[in-house]
């Protein structure tokens, strides 16, 4: 299985991803990992692990491929799986229609609770800060056309009663984050997620 990983910044969750892949079993590698800045953590990382890594923008600039030609570089490595750990930029609609079913984000939260445009990062952690929701926690999800809204692959809840910032809920759900996204990418590699009608199974 070839995996390209999509990454804006820290990259915590792609660190998480790879470790989990070079302990198991299961035969997968992560190809490329590919940002929308010039250098980022993540990168750095990726270079470390001698993971090749690319820029990606909308309009042509220096040191940034266009997506079109990412398509092409995708395919070139036959990437199976498309892993969006901290992804920011909206995945272009030809890509999703390339990777049906094929492409994973992971969500600081509960969907289809605090999803949508804009709800990203602390925004997201603030929003349920400020609704006094008493849970919160993490999802991977499938990945369509519209922000957070692909079908629910796997959550996992934590209690946020008592948490006093916003940025105490962030820190709870990142140590979900890096079980659940490796969890789904290990399942999704040992072809073990199945849609049973409107549902998604995750298979033991
Ligand atoms: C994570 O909380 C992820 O769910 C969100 O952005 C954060 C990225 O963290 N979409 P990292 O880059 O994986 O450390």
């Amino acid at each position: 299985m070839n995996i390209a990983v999509f990454v804006s910044g820290r990259g915590s969750n792609f660190k998480a991803v790879h470790q989990s892949l070079q302990q198991g079993k299961c035969h997968s590698d992560i190809k490329i990992v590919i940002g929308d800045k010039l250098d980022c953590f993540a990168f750095e990382f990726a270079r470390e692990e001698k993971i090749d890594v690319l820029s990606v923008s909308k309009t042509a600039k220096e040191g940034f491929t266009s997506w079109e030609n990412l398509l092409k570089i995708l395919k070139t490595l036959e990437i199976d799986l498309i892993v969006l750990a901290g992804f920011l930029k909206k995945i272009p609609d030809e890509i999703v229609d390339n990777y049906k079913n094929k492409i994973v984000n992971i969500h600081p939260a509960l969907l289809p609770s605090f999803g949508g445009k804009g709800m990203y990062g602390m925004n997201v952690h603030r929003a349920v800060f400020e609704s006094s929701a008493q849970i919160s926690g993490a999802t991977v999800h499938f990945v369509n056309k519209v922000y957070d809204d692909g079908k629910i692959i796997a959550q996992r809840a934590v209690d946020i009663s008592g948490v006093e910032s916003p940025e105490e809920i962030a820190a709870r759900v990142l140590k979900i984050e890096h079980k659940l996204l490796p969890y789904v990418v290990k399942k999704f590699c040992e072809n073990k997620i199945k849609f049973l009608g409107s549902r998604v199974n995750v298979l033991e």
